[in-house]
């Protein structure tokens, strides 16, 4: 009998949390399939994805660094990822199981805050990379208010404001933060474990506004830290990994990952 698997490529991938994200919910749901983790060189990328689409175990793949853009080269009708967000983190078999792209990091994004009302809005975005770009093409689907980005080089904010047809402006790390803020999002690597702190001055965010940190290592963020002592809601990266995560492995094993159990899962992530 053989076995379905699925797996994360990048390079390198050892650091990857998502063997232990998808392995959890296969066996939570007796599912007799495996989830690994690869490491492929870009030069190897299409002999790799040339090797998979002839395997018939294989359901697919989450794509992490430095391949989310290159792998939209291996499939055959990459049209709508890439005109929209620009990069995959999902590749799996379609109906009729030709190889098609997806990215779950935008709806993985806006899972932990589905209940908030964010029309009308004002949103202020920390990052101008490639995780900005699913929060920024989450935000216009949902429809906000306007967005200030914030970022070290604000042209690539404005050109991302632009792209993604979001009112707002773009301005430096040291702006001052608007008082009307709903929800401030960091996506740059600012905070992340070896990087510089996100040093922001939260005082002006009303009492009400949520801060939503997408990094996930180290899990309390010198942001979310100031936020909470601000007395501010909070969501960490973990909820948008688990959130994107979840979206793919629905794709890769056609089944709903059981996440009334997310919080047993949360603590093995941070185990
Ligand atoms: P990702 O795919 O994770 O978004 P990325 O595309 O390399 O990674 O983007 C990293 C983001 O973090 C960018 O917004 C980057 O700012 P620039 O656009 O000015 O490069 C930001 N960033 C990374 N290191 C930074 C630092 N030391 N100071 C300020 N911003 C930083």
């Amino acid at each position: 009998m053989t076995t379905p698997y699925a797996e994360v490529i990048g390079d390198p991938i050892d650091h990857s949390k998502s063997p232990l994200i998808h392995r959890f919910w296969l066996e939570a749901l007796g599912i007799a399939g495996d989830y690994r983790a690869e490491r492929v060189a870009a030069d190897d990328l299409g002999r790799f994805f040339a090797a998979r689409a002839r395997d018939p175990d294989w359901r697919g793949c989450n794509v992490t660094v430095p391949h989310k853009v290159a792998a939209l080269d291996h499939v055959p009708d990459p049209g709508g990822v890439r005109r929209s967000i620009g990069a995959a983190n999902t590749v799996f078999r379609d109906e009729s199981g030709k190889l098609a792209a997806t990215n779950t990091d935008a709806a993985g994004f806006l899972s932990p805050i589905a209940d908030l009302d964010l029309a009308d809005a004002a949103v202020t975005v920390v990052g101008a990379g490639g995780a900005a770009r699913a929060v920024l093409f989450a935000l216009s689907k949902v429809g906000v208010g306007r967005v200030t980005l914030l970022n070290r080089t604000p042209l690539k904010g404005a050109a991302l404001l632009a792209g993604f047809g979001l009112k707002g402006d773009a301005l430096p790390l040291e702006a001052r933060l608007r008082p009307d803020t709903a929800l401030l999002v960091n996506t740059s690597a600012l905070g992340m474990a070896g990087q510089p702190p996100l040093a922001l001055d939260l005082d002006p965010l009303p009492d009400d506004a949520l801060v939503y940190d997408i990094v996930y290592a180290p899990l309390e963020t010198p942001l979310l830290a100031a936020a909470r002592a601000r007395g501010l809601d909070t969501v960490d990266g973990l909820e948008m990994l688990i959130g994107q995560a979840a979206l793919a492995f629905e794709l890769f094993f056609g089944a709903a990952p059981p996440r009334e159990r997310d919080e047993q899962l949360r603590a093995l992530l941070l185990a």
